[in-house]
Parts: C-alpha cells; structure tokens; sequence
C-alpha cells in the first residue's frame, strides 16, 4: 500500500504512523550494506547493528522502533542546527553573505571547493562553512560560544545534551583536516578570531551526544516553525526554520543532495556517527541512527528508513 500512497499522493496517514514505524524498522534491520566511519577512531568501535527509528509529530507525539533511545555523536546533524541558532541571533542575511546557501557538489571536507571558491565555503552544511558559522556563534569567548551552542540543541532537543568526552578527544587528536580548513579560511580573511578555537568549538558541539528520539524532536522543532512540540518552548522563529530548512534541502546531504530530495522529497541533514534526521514541513520529523555509511558519508539503512516512511506517510513535498 506504500505504492499506493505514492501513487495516488494521499495525505499523510498519521492514524498508522506507529504502524509504519515498527515496519520501517522491521524491513531494514536486517540490511547490511555499508561501512562504519573510521577517520574518527572511537566511531570505528560502534555496534554497526544499531537501529532505531522515531517519527515526532508536531502535536508531541512520538513514534519509535528498535534503539531510539541508544546515545551517539550528532557529528553534522549540529551544522543544521547552530546554523538556526546563528541566524536567529544575526539574521540570515548575514549569515547568507559569509558563509552561502549553494552545495559544493564535492565531499563535505574538501578543500578543493574552497580553492575553487575563492576562499568562499559556499554552505553552512560543509565542513569549512559550519566552522564559518560556528565562528559567528553569540559568545564572548570559546567557552561561553560553546555553552550557547549546547544549550542551544538541547533547547531544539527539549533536555540537556551532553558531550562525548571520548568522542571529542578522539577526534581532536586527529582532525588535521579540519585544522587545514580553518587556517584557509582565516587566510582568505573569513574566519577572525583563533581558528584553533572555531575548530575545538566545533568539534566539541560534533561530539555532542543524541539519541534518534531527540533528532526527531529537533527536527520537528524545525517543522512546527520553531516551536518544540513535546517542551513548547519556543526555540527559533519561524523564518529561521524556513531558512535553515531550504539550506538543508540543497546541501542537507552533500553532493547527494539532488538525488535525496529527487528520491525522498525532504529536508534533511546527516551525520558521520550514523544519524540522519529528516524534516516534514508543518508536520513532523523523522530521525534515524544507523552507524554504517555510503561513500558520501550517509547512514545507509537511515537513508532507507526514511524513504519508506516519506513514501508511506506521504510525506514527500512535491
Ligand atoms: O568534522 C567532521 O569531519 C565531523 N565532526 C563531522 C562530519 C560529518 O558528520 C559528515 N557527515 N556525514
């Protein structure tokens, strides 16, 4: 019947949301193609048969199967987010003129597209634009910068987010790479403060710990117009959420993000430890956790989940 959702283009089926869910779970758990992140040593050593899938709904509800509840690195599901918090506090004007809202149509830490660009990171979804923006986090130092942008999720999650200690020391002993990026673009005059410090700011809020429950909540904060619907607290305005949601819609998924939105039809931002979150416009969000990964970096069997339940729920935009 999924077919015929898609087919006939009915309205979302909300009455058998908790239905689809255990089914979207059910059809994937046992799909094993992909390959954990390992450029960040502790996310090697994750349990690649993790699963858990959850639907909030802008009316609080919530919807789960399988390890919802299981806690692991956001990773890039932050960039959406600070992204939100950095335009809330700036506007997106000035947010838009720095950093850009075009997909790079190259892997989300090349250094190429930022050569290519004249220094310009092009989007807040890759690397060298999230430390952009990360850089215009509201703070007066590093730490308090910090301090907003945990807050911040949580807010977006509606309970205190906490960081992966283990996880951010790992990936601060071994992110050259992003250390690269941040001293291009101080080069290229785009990052003013100590790029050293964007980028611990920036690894921290990566290492920030989640559950596939809380990426549906924050989505569905984005979807419900910047409202969280389980705590009602008001999180961001409405054009932020409009705004950051448009950005995902282009680069949510890096240089695949044609063929998402082609395929699934939604806004949505992934990240390396596994998680994808997915967001449905005046309706809800759908976060998944799976740590094995495509080449581009996306939770494969996340990625599946979602399609199944964008198709099913007829959840697609277009
Ligand atoms: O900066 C990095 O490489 C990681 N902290 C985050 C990368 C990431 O999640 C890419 N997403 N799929």
């Amino acid at each position: 019947d999924v077919e015929q959702v898609a087919a006939t283009g009915a309205l979302p089926r909300w009455d058998r949301v908790e239905h689809l869910v255990v089914e979207a779970h059910a059809r994937y758990r046992d799909h094993a193609a992909g390959d954990v992140a390992d450029y960040i040593p502790v996310l090697a050593a994750v349990d690649p048969a993790l699963f858990g899938v959850s639907v909030a709904v802008v009316d609080g509800e919530l919807h789960e199967a399988g390890d919802t509840g299981v806690e692991f690195s956001v990773q890039s599901i932050s960039k959406a987010f600070v992204y939100a918090l950095v335009c809330e506090a700036y506007g997106h004007e000035t947010v838009r003129d720095r950093v850009g809202v075009n997909n790079t149509g190259l892997p989300f830490n090349s250094v190429m597209a930022l050569e290519l660009n004249d220094g310009h990171p092009m989007n807040p979804m890759v690397n060298a634009g999230a430390l952009a923006t990360t850089a215009m986090m509201p703070g007066g130092t590093p730490a308090e910068q910090w301090e907003n942008v945990r807050t911040g999720l949580s807010r977006f999650a509606g309970r205190p987010l906490e960081l992966d200690g283990v996880v951010y020391r790992s990936e601060s002993e071994t992110n050259i790479r992003n250390r690269a990026i941040a001293r291009l673009l101080e080069s290229y005059g785009r990052i003013e403060t100590d790029p050293l410090e964007v980028v611990d700011v920036y690894t921290r809020q990566c290492a920030l710990r989640v559950t596939a429950r809380d990426l549906a909540v924050m989505g569905a904060t984005l979807a419900d117009g910047g409202v969280n619907p389980v705590t009602g607290e008001r999180v961001v305005s409405a054009q932020v959420c409009r705004d950051t949601l448009a950005v995902l819609a282009s680069t949510g998924l890096y240089e695949r993000s044609g063929e998402w939105l082609f395929e699934i039809g939604l806004p949505a931002k992934s990240g390396v430890a596994g998680g994808i979150v997915a967001v449905a416009p005046g309706k809800g969000a759908i976060g998944t956790f799976s740590p094995p990964l495509d080449s581009a970096g996306n939770s494969v069997r996340g990625q599946r989940a979602t399609a199944y339940l964008s198709r099913a729920l007829g959840l697609n935009l277009f």
